[in-house]
């Protein structure tokens, strides 16, 4: 199956299973903004947790904090985002519809390597085993011919996007390729202009003199103006860490696939503190453990990718992604960055304040360097869901929809269903229940055929399912049924607590990590 069409299947399956739905969805929606249901908001539960436990739990140098949405909207003056936190936008006079001018041109560099790609898939099929991919891409006249239009063009935005952006540039971009608007088809387009990424509202009543506020496009700031009453109040000694998780907000004008990119969304982010000089290599150990992190979830590691930049923001002196492989291809999922003393300068200049730390070890106060973890809940969540979505055909002929998540996130542990609704069948399944609801999230479940029930489960990603039947009410044992490989076993009641708690513990996913 096309994976265009795998992600088409899954958005409809996030909406099926309640796991995510479109905001004020009977109003006919509201562009890039969603909401998670009843199975959604435990997987971004059991996630957020995941990523708590392993910053605040593992490391004794790390704390966390929940700081405000609203803050003083200085603080973006000094971050850079009231000036700098722009995109460059440009309209079609026909449609009326505003595009990003870099999206429209990386869609055309993304449309000569579908040219190339294609060419290639089609010599693929012709020659069969006898195919050399690299010798057919190096000598080929119509492959080269794309490739030096895709590198001339991707050398010209890189060069206009570097300028600042050069906002005449990238326009003269857009016409010299003949990009058209995807709704009018025609070339009619207006200059480009930056558009600040930011919403605002105001604080205050206009008679007093309402103060222009910001909602944060980011967890960061909260964490950097906090920093000085964590450490002191914590007694905290560099190098230490601070996490965060909470919503962020950007007026993202190409808002698409699905809930990759949104309007509102949720961070989890972590700043770490280090002495000037140290922070290249706490760099590349964050860059270590939070690909480990990644990795621990089972998904494989050709899922994921490390993609360093080559141009850093002013402020930076190393960044990288962790990539990972969504339907849609490798797309950047957490950023690392090597943020210097940049934010803390800054606020320390703009609040005339005195934010140093004090080294008691060697008597100095210094402005301490960053390295920050910066994740998207979402994106997160849309990574998870996209490797565990599966569609299997069963050796009786049937097929069944599958979410294969980790178990450690799966939104519900256990489905507990007697055989019958009769004959003392519900009330002992709910004993069983009664039990172990306070170890994990259960289901109750009587509804239709035990195949039905067990398909219900297998599309919500549930790891194990028990059935009681007429010979529990005898012996004390039940079936265990596994999603993934679909084996069924029998054992006591007494011990299913042992044998599940382990199994779906995010603490048995967190032990891996040391
Ligand atoms: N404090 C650094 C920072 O905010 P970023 O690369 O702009 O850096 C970090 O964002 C992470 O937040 C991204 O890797 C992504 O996972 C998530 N993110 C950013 N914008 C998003 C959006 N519009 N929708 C969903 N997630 C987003």
């Amino acid at each position: 199956m096309a994976q265009e069409d795998v992600f088409k299947k899954l958005v409809s399956h996030c909406k099926e299973y309640g796991f995510v739905f479109p905001s004020s969805e009977i109003y006919d929606g509201l562009g890039a903004v969603y909401d998670y249901g009843q199975m959604g908001v435990e997987l971004k539960n059991n996630i957020k947790q995941y990523w708590w436990q392993s910053m605040v739990l593992l490391h004794e140098n790390i704390v966390g904090i929940d700081s405000a949405i609203f803050m003083h909207p200085t603080i973006w003056k000094a971050s850079g985002h009231v000036d700098a936190f722009n995109d460059p936008l440009i309209d079609n006079r026909d449609s009326k519809k505003r595009y990003r001018a870099d999206v429209l041109i990386e869609d055309q560099i993304a449309k000569y390597d579908e040219k190339i790609n294609k060419e290639v898939a089609k010599a693929a099929k012709r020659f069969g085993d006898a195919f050399d991919e690299a010798q057919f891409r190096s000598t080929n006249p119509r492959v080269l011919e794309h490739q030096a239009k895709r590198d001339a063009l991707h050398e010209r935005y890189s060069q206009a996007m570097n300028a600042g952006p050069d906002l005449d540039g990238l326009r003269q971009i857009i016409l010299d390729e003949e990009i058209v608007c995807p709704i009018s088809g025609t070339k009619n387009w207006t200059e480009v202009r930056q558009f600040n990424l930011m919403f605002s509202t105001e604080m205050g009543s206009t008679a007093d003199g309402a103060m222009k506020i910001y909602l944060r496009p980011e967890t960061a700031q909260g964490i950097f103006v906090n920093y000085l009453n964590v450490q002191k109040t914590g007694r905290m000694k560099i190098p230490f860490g601070i996490a965060q998780i909470g919503k962020a907000f950007r007026n993202e004008i190409v808002a698409r696939q699905f809930i990759f990119r949104m309007r509102e969304f949720e961070q989890m982010e972590m700043q770490f503190f280090v002495k000037p000089g140290t922070e290249l290599e706490w760099f590349q150990k964050w860059k270590e453990i939070r690909l480990k992190w990644h990795k621990a979830l089972g998904f494989g590691d050709d899922h994921y990718r490390y993609h360093d930049h080559e141009k850093l923001a002013h402020y930076a002196n190393a960044a990288t992604d962790i990539e990972f492989l969504m339907p849609f291809g490798f797309k950047e999922v957490e950023g690392i960055h090597s943020r210097t003393n940049f934010d803390l300068s800054q606020h320390e200049k703009f609040s005339g304040k005195n934010i140093k730390y004090f080294d008691p070890e060697t008597n100095e106060s210094y402005t301490p360097y960053v390295i920050e973890t910066s994740i998207g809940v979402d994106r997160m969540f849309l990574s998870i869901m996209s490797a565990s979505y599966c569609e299997e055909q069963l050796e009786n002929g049937e097929s069944r929809v599958v979410l294969k998540l980790p178990a450690a996130l799966a939104p519900v542990k256990l489905a507990v269903m007697p055989l019958v609704k009769k004959d003392g069948l519900p009330e002992k399944a709910r004993e069983i229940i009664d039990e172990l609801k306070f170890h994990f999230h259960c289901q109750y479940d009587e509804k239709d055929s035990i195949g039905k029930r067990y398909r219900r489960q297998d599309a919500i990603g549930t790891p194990y399912c028990v059935t009681v039947d007429h010979q529990t009410l005898e012996d004390n044992c039940v079936t265990l049924r596994n999603r993934d490989t679909m084996q069924q076993e029998r054992v006591p009641i007494a011990e299913l607590n042992n044998i599940i708690a382990d199994r779906v513990s995010i603490t048995s996913v967190l032990k891996t990590l040391q």
